[in-house]
């Protein structure tokens, strides 16, 4: 796979790069005017846009933001994202009306060396994420066209057949920008040969998810913990009724042969907070797992279940986290998800949290970045890529 500094070190001044990131940041817009919650996305792609633009590329970026369903919507333009990036670069970054169209061939032809541009949204484009290979092809076509050169650094998208991540870098010479190779690295340091003890934390919501990740990793590690959502179907499975809190009925058989597999290498919850519902202001219970309360959901583990995880990851010198143990974005299932992320960062070794909610959760509880090894951009991609999957953003740059 070549790397983006090869390809600068091979000369890039006055070369159009087409630029894949994944610019995909959470927003809220309840005030009207997008908000940006987490830019932690656009801070990791400012290493690879840095160095092109000191190479003197005139660089084109192009990123994917929510899930628009192919066509132009203004609550999904990336607006916004240009505006920060801007900020963070302290340069001008204008924004392209279109995806390949009139005026993304109009400013792409006026950038100057050094110069950035953002592509709207490449999901306005219904061709991006169809399954028809030639409808792909032809929006990978009008993309080649900007561009003499393609950096993909969209680790968060590179588990997607896609035209901007997979289809183009068929048609240009291309290299893997310095935020992939950097994710590739660490999540290779997990699978091969970790420093033991391995401890892996899963959380989130749906057992279903994580499925083939559980089964991939189990052989390679020496403890799963399960929080969050999911552990519910594994609590169900040892044969505790779970109230009304998540359950994926489907997966109970599942999750008990993992348990037969795993013995005491699979770590669940002692304890859980239970309420009524999902709201700010509502009273808690935490209930010990053998006795929650048919009437209620349990929606954060509880205090003995932070310990016991503490413990096992106070031992550990190598740790992937991926998932949130609760619902931490209310005030009173927070807790889980603070302590199990407190006690990741203070592991005497390589502590990766995987994307997604995890790594929001890091910043928004105002949790110290720099305490974790690694912080990944890619959710689905970094479980994918430990599942052993082949990823078509990954495959196509190897050729
Ligand atoms: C992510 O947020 O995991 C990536 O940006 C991929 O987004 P997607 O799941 O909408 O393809």
């Amino acid at each position: 796979m070549r790397t983006v500094d090869e390809l600068i070190a091979e000369g890039v001044a006055g070369r159009r790069v087409l630029l894949r990131a994944d610019l995909n940041v959470p927003l809220d817009d309840s005030t009207g005017t997008p908000i940006i919650t987490d830019d932690g996305r656009i801070r990791a792609s400012l290493p690879t846009l840095q160095a092109l633009r000191e190479a003197g590329a005139r660089v084109l970026v192009a990123s994917h933001l929510g899930r628009p369903k192919g066509a132009p919507d203004p609550r999904y333009s990336l607006a916004p994202v240009a505006a920060r990036l801007a900020e963070l670069l302290g340069a001008p970054v204008p924004l392209a009306a279109d995806v390949a169209g009139p005026d993304a061939q109009a400013k792409a032809g006026a950038l100057t060396d050094g110069g950035v541009l953002m592509l709207e949204n490449v999901r306005f484009e219904p061709a991006e994420t169809s399954k028809d290979d030639e409808a792909r092809g032809a929006l990978a076509d009008r993309l080649a066209a900007l561009a003499d050169l393609y950096v993909d650094d969209a680790f968060g998208a590179v588990h997607r057949r896609q035209a901007s991540v997979y289809d183009v870098a068929t048609r240009l010479p291309h290299a893997a920008g310095r935020l992939v190779t950097r994710e590739l690295e660490v999540l290779d340091r997990l699978t091969q040969d970790p420093e033991r003890p391995f401890v892996v934390v899963l959380g989130g919501s749906k057992v279903s998810d994580k499925l083939a990740v559980i089964e991939a990793l189990l052989p390679k590690v020496d403890r799963l913990l399960v929080g969050g959502g999911m552990c519910f179907t594994f609590l169900a499975a040892q044969g505790h009724g779970v109230g009304g809190s998540l359950l994926e009925a489907d997966q109970v058989e599942t999750c008990r042969r993992l348990l037969d597999e795993a013995g005491d290498r699979i770590v669940l919850p002692v304890d859980v907070v239970c309420a009524e519902a999902l709201v700010a202001d509502v009273q808690v219970t935490v209930a010990m797992v053998e006795a929650i309360p048919e009437s209620l959901k349990g929606l954060d583990v509880g205090p003995r279940t932070v310990e016991l995880f503490s413990e096992v990851l106070a031992g550990a010198h190598t740790v992937f986290w991926n998932g949130p143990m609760g619902v931490f974005e209310l005030a009173p299932f927070t807790a889980g998800t603070r302590g199990v992320a407190l006690a990741v960062a203070a592991v005497d070794g390589l502590s990766v949290v995987g994307g997604g909610d995890s790594a929001a959760a890091v910043r928004q509880l105002g949790l110290d970045e720099d305490a974790y090894g690694h912080i990944s951009t890619g959710g689905g991609a970094s479980l994918e890529h430990l599942e052993g999957r082949e990823l078509p953003g990954l495959a196509v740059l190897a050729d």
